[in-house]
């Protein structure tokens, strides 16, 4: 059966949206805060490449091989707060990996945990993946809380995997079924 177009999904505080050119000012702020970059790839964040993920958006669609970037929003005034993603395996469309990033006065009030559960309520509800997995620097405590908050196994512990911000860094695979989504 085919999945009907992307347009929302609501939670109690919070709406998962498609990014809107409206969002860019406040997605360059947090992606600049050097607290919410500590363990994302990037450093510098400019206008330049959070327009142009706006705009490269606007023509995806969630489950589409690769990356869907949605909007974190709150319910009562549509403000940007963060932004969670899908990437879905190009070679197998029922394997799929997840991304969030909360804005710091945001963070500490389960904004991201609401956020990370529609997301996964969507990928195996609407988008009926069979497995989807996370990976956090192992340092990165608030992240692997979340993941486990939400039901996902810690799967892996690799050590220096991945040369990071100029040093050596271990990260944590997270992953959960379908079938464990729907038991929880
Ligand atoms: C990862 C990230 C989203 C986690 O943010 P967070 O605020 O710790 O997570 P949540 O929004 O789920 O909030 C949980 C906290 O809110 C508290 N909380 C308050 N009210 C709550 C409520 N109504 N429901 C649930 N938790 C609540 C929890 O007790 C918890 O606090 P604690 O950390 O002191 O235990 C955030 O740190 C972030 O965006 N970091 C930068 C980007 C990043 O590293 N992303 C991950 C890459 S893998």
């Amino acid at each position: 059966m085919a999945v009907p177009a992307f347009d929302r999904v609501v939670m109690p505080r919070l709406v998962l949206r498609r990014l809107v050119p409206e969002d860019l000012e406040p997605l360059v702020a947090y992606r600049n805060d050097p607290e919410v970059a500590r363990y994302q790839s990037w450093t510098d964040y400019d206008a330049q490449r959070g327009r142009q993920l706006i705009e490269f958006m606007q023509a995806r669609q969630p489950g589409e091989p690769g990356w869907f970037q949605f909007a974190i929003a709150l319910k009562d005034t549509n403000a940007l707060i963060g932004d969670c993603a899908l990437r879905v395996d190009v070679d197998d469309p029922r394997l799929g990996e997840i991304g969030f990033t909360l804005s710091r006065p945001h963070q500490g009030q389960g904004l991201g945990t609401e956020a990370v559960k529609a997301l996964l309520g969507y990928v195996f509800g609407t988008l009926s993946l069979h497995r989807v997995f996370a990976v956090t620097d192992a340092k990165n405590t608030g992240a692997a809380a979340l993941l486990a908050r939400l039901g996902m196994r810690r799967e892996g512990h690799f050590i220096e995997n991945i040369f990071f911000k100029g040093a050596w860094g271990d990260e944590f695979q997270y992953a959960m079924l379908a079938r464990e989504w729907a038991a929880r």
